[in-house]
Formats: structure tokens, C-alpha cells, sequence
């Protein structure tokens, strides 16, 4: 693996690789002594163009506990044609020696832009294009399912018949394609649930089953429940007649809760509207993830900067 741009093109093998590699990196979270040697001497850079934070800050903090050189490069505010800044960037960034670049960018395929450009000789790593994909959120949401499920007796596991319910703005989440195609993988079954206007084009061809009605996907019983965040940055129409009415009809308020299996996880990729696509109560609730799923981000993403990086030097040297 040189690059992580999708969990579409990850097989089965190096997707449970990289989780068991980051049940290692969680363990060492808990020890006193929270850094491990393994990166030192390597640069990554963070070139985030849209807004973030627990994403950043995950991918920094990861970083820096493999002793790597993490710099912030924020290229907010930038008012030069895309292709151009991004070439121009690159081009910087290659000069300065970068081993890894993690990249956030409004446009998707950015990413796989900057792998094939030439530009840079670095391990890219996706942390979100547009409304294409999210990989290592959707590796630390399979982590999160995986240790809830099994414990300490995960290492190795897929996620064979586990039923996950995806639900709300699927059409603007990037978060949910690469859990669709992640957990597809793993063997999980997964439905959509969505009102009509906030599915893509194309979904009907998806590994998923839809479903338009939260109600009976909650009286179904799934073992996970995800609700997404209405990207409401992203959305240049009307796509439901009000937050109030999206709430009743789409949102996991309290009495969609108290319905829900008692095992059921809760999960959110933040930032949450509370009150919204979620109720503060499910949110707080001992059935949710959301925490986890953070803590359990700074794990994957030390995983995935671990498998490009160790030996990325020579790859580089040899190609
Ligand atoms: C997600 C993202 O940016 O795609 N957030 C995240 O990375 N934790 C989801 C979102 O913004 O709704």
C-alpha cells in the first residue's frame, strides 16, 4: 500500500490489517508512556483546505505519537485557481521533504490528484475529497463496531453479518460511501435510510439495501446505527421542507431511541446537530459510540501513517 485514498479499492486482508494494527496502537495509548520511536526523522503534513477538527487534530496527534515531524498546513483562504494552488503546493511541499501528505479538500479526487500527479513523492492519505470519500473514518467506525462486538478478542475478525443502518444525508457524505464499501467488505450488511432528495444517483447500484422509513429501520433491530450530520455547507437547495420536519421524519429523537435494541450502538462521525439528526439523549447515552469512535480514530490513524510510512523510503528509493 503506498497511498490510502478509498476504502472502494481495499481488500479484505489489508482492511483487517490495519485494524489489528491499530488495536496495537491503542494498547499503547493506554501505557504511560504514550510515543513509540517508529516514525522518527519522518515528515507529514497536514494540508487541510476545508474545515475540521476532530479529523486534524486526530491525524496530528497520531503523528506525533510515532515521533514523526507533523506540520499544519492550513490552505484556507487561498484565492488561487484549484489545479494551480494544489500543483503549486505539492511542488512546496516535496521541497520541504514530505514523507506523507494527509489531505482534506472540497473537491473530490483531489487526493488521487496529487498521488498520480507526480507533483510529490509522498504516502497521500485521503481525510476527506467533497462527497467522495472518508477512508479512515470509515476504518475506525468498522474499529469501533469490531471492539464493541468482540473486546480484546477482535484481532482477525471481519465483520461478518453484522447489520449497520446508515441513515439521513447520504447524498453530500463521504463518510457513508466509504462505509459503505469498507463494511461490504468486511461482510456487513448495510442499509440506507434517506429521504429520497438526500440519495445520490446511482445508489440503486450500491451494495446496500434502502430503506425510506426510519421507523421501520429502528423496529428492524440493527446492530449499528449511524446517523449523519445534515451537510448543510454542502447543500445549494432545498432538499426537505424544514429542520423541524427533517427531525421528526429522519431524526433519532428520544422516542426512536427508547425503541432501539438495548445493544444497539449509536454512532455519529461529528460534528452532531443535536436536536436535529440526533437527540442529545441518544447522543449522551451509554449506547453510543461517539467518543469511542474518536479516541478510536487516533489508533487507526496511527496504524495507516505506520504501514505507508515504515519502509516508504525505500519504496521510493527503489521505484
Ligand atoms: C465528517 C466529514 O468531514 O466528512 N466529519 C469528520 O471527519 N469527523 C462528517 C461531517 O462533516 O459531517
Amino acid at each position: 500500500m503506498r497511498h490510502l485514498l478509498s476504502t472502494r479499492d481495499l481488500d479484505r486482508e489489508t482492511a483487517i490489517e490495519i485494524l489489528d494494527v491499530a488495536e496495537d496502537m491503542a494498547d499503547v495509548a493506554i501505557r504511560e508512556v504514550k510515543k513509540l520511536p517508529t516514525l522518527r526523522n519522518k515528515t507529514v503534513i497536514n494540508l487541510f483546505f476545508e474545515d475540521s477538527t476532530r479529523t486534524r487534530t486526530s491525524f496530528e496527534l497520531a503523528a506525533k505519537r510515532l515521533s514523526a515531524d507533523l506540520i499544519n498546513f492550513s490552505a484556507k483562504g487561498s484565492s488561487v485557481s484549484k489545479g494551480e494552488s494544489l500543483k503549486d503546493t505539492a511542488q512546496t511541499l516535496a521541497a520541504m521533504g514530505a514523507d506523507a501528505v494527509v489531505i482534506r479538500h472540497s473537491a473530490s479526487g483531489a487526493p488521487r490528484v496529487l498521488a498520480d500527479s507526480g507533483w510529490i513523492d509522498a504516502a497521500i492519505l485521503n481525510a476527506g475529497d467533497g462527497t467522495h470519500e472518508h477512508p479512515t473514518q470509515a476504518l475506525l467506525d468498522a474499529f469501533t463496531i469490531r471492539k464493541r462486538l468482540h473486546g480484546s478478542a477482535s484481532r482477525g475478525r471481519d465483520l461478518d453479518g453484522v447489520a449497520v443502518t446508515i441513515v439521513g444525508d447520504i447524498l453530500h457524505s463521504r463518510v457513508a460511501r466509504s462505509n459503505v464499501w469498507l463494511l461490504n467488505t468486511l461482510g456487513a450488511s448495510v442499509r440506507l435510510v434517506a429521504p429520497a432528495t438526500l440519495l445520490p444517483p446511482g445508489v440503486e447500484h450500491w451494495p446496500v439495501e434502502l430503506g425510506f422509513d426510519l421507523d421501520d429501520a429502528v423496529d428492524a433491530g440493527p446492530d449499528a446505527i449511524m446517523m449523519l450530520r445534515i451537510q448543510a455547507e454542502r447543500m445549494h437547495a432545498a432538499y426537505f421542507p424544514s429542520a423541524g420536519e427533517y427531525s421528526r421524519q429522519w431524526g433519532l429523537d428520544d422516542e426512536r431511541f427508547n425503541r432501539l435494541r438495548a445493544d444497539t450502538m449509536v454512532m455519529h462521525p461529528g460534528p452532531m446537530n443535536r436536536g436535529l439528526e440526533i437527540s442529545s439523549r441518544a447522543a449522551d447515552s451509554g449506547q453510543s459510540t461517539v467518543l469511542e469512535q474518536v479516541a478510536n480514530g487516533v489508533s487507526i490513524r496511527m496504524a495507516v501513517l505506520y504501514l505507508l510510512l515504515s519502509g516508504a523510503v525505500e519504496q521510493g528509493r527503489a521505484s
